[in-house]
């Protein structure tokens, strides 16, 4: 049983977006627990729709829940009757090379939510600052730094651009500072380190509004130094543009302001040029979805659509 427990984000806004056509070709770029992909699948009846993720865990959930699948070289593909649904592993950085693979020339929607499913959380990998495990992160082979490293290696400078650059962090001098003195005396290997200085730095009683859990902004700066998140999205979006038939329209959701000011440049460059109508400028959740889903909170959905 490999059900994911996550629970996906401004699904309605998503489908309204997408403008699903029957026939055509859809692209989700991170299946997580398969929420908007099944919501896809459902509104398009017939054409051909591409599921991505790096992870297995989201791989063998979307195989379970929409298989059976025959494996075709890296991919997964099921036919049923005019629907044809595609089961890819691997970094959403290789769409271009995987659509040649696939021989589809053009593609009428894609949508890419960032971050990380609710059970990536809890892997074992050092993700969350409430699991005591190695400090590691890395998400797919071949990554060969972990977050110990960083921490154990980068200079003090360096650390202070990672916490502010990748997680927003208002108290990265210090936390730089206290990582540098702590290395010193023993270099990092647990979660459980880094979560003690962060709590030394940011007691509890100074803790209000929406900096109730600095350390989960501490553990995502390192989560997306350690994925090469930003570089990852920087090479995806050309290629989603690309990959795009003329009206065609690409969604993204970011959790995070680094991540947004990167497609908020991306698609605001592309209108400029006139390549692109800014479908939604900015969404956010609505209140009521964010009492229902906490996570949600610090979602930012943006989309174009092809000229
Ligand atoms: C927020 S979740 C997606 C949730 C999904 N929309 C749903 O309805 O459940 C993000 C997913 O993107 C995947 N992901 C993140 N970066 C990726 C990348 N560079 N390539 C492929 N998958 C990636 C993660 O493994 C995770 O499963």
């Amino acid at each position: 049983m490999n059900r994911y427990i996550h629970e996906p984000v401004m699904v309605g806004e998503v489908i309204e977006a997408l403008e699903i056509k029957k026939g055509g070709v859809y692209v989700d770029l991170t299946l997580g627990g398969a929420g908007h992909f099944k919501k896809i699948i459902e509104k398009l009846e017939t054409g051909i729709v591409i599921g991505i993720d790096k992870d297995d865990k989201a791989i063998a959930n979307a195989l379970e829940e929409f298989g059976p699948f025959q494996k075709q070289s890296d991919h997964y593909i099921r036919e049923k009757g005019s629907l044809t649904i595609i089961i890819y592993q691997g970094n959403y950085s290789n769409l271009k090379q995987l659509l040649i693979d696939l021989k589809i020339d053009k593609v009428n929607g894609i949508l890419a939510d960032l971050g990380l499913a609710t059970d990536q959380y809890q892997s074992g990998l050092g993700l969350s600052y409430l699991e005591d495990s190695p400090l590691d992160m890395r998400m797919e082979q071949g990554l060969m730094v972990t977050a110990a490293d960083l921490l154990n290696g980068l200079y003090f400078k360096e650390l202070i651009l990672l916490f502010k650059d990748l997680g927003d962090i208002s108290f990265a001098k210090r936390l730089a500072k206290e990582v540098v003195e702590q290395r010193m005396m023993e270099p990092f290997k647990t979660t459980k380190q880094l979560v003690a200085i962060v709590q030394k730095i940011v007691p509890f009683r100074s803790r209000t509004g929406t900096n109730k859990h600095p350390e989960a902004k501490v553990f995502q700066a390192l989560r997306i130094a350690v994925n090469r998140e930003q570089y990852h999205l920087q090479q995806l979006l050309p290629q989603a543009y690309e990959a795009l038939a003329p009206g065609g329209v690409l969604v993204v959701i970011s959790f995070h302001s680094g991540e947004d000011r990167l497609v908020k440049q991306f698609f605001l460059a592309l209108a400029q040029q006139k390549k692109c109508e800014l479908l939604i400028k900015l969404a956010k959740p609505s209140r009521a979805e964010i009492e229902k889903n906490l996570r949600s909170h610090s979602a930012k959905l943006r989309a174009i659509r092809k000229i």
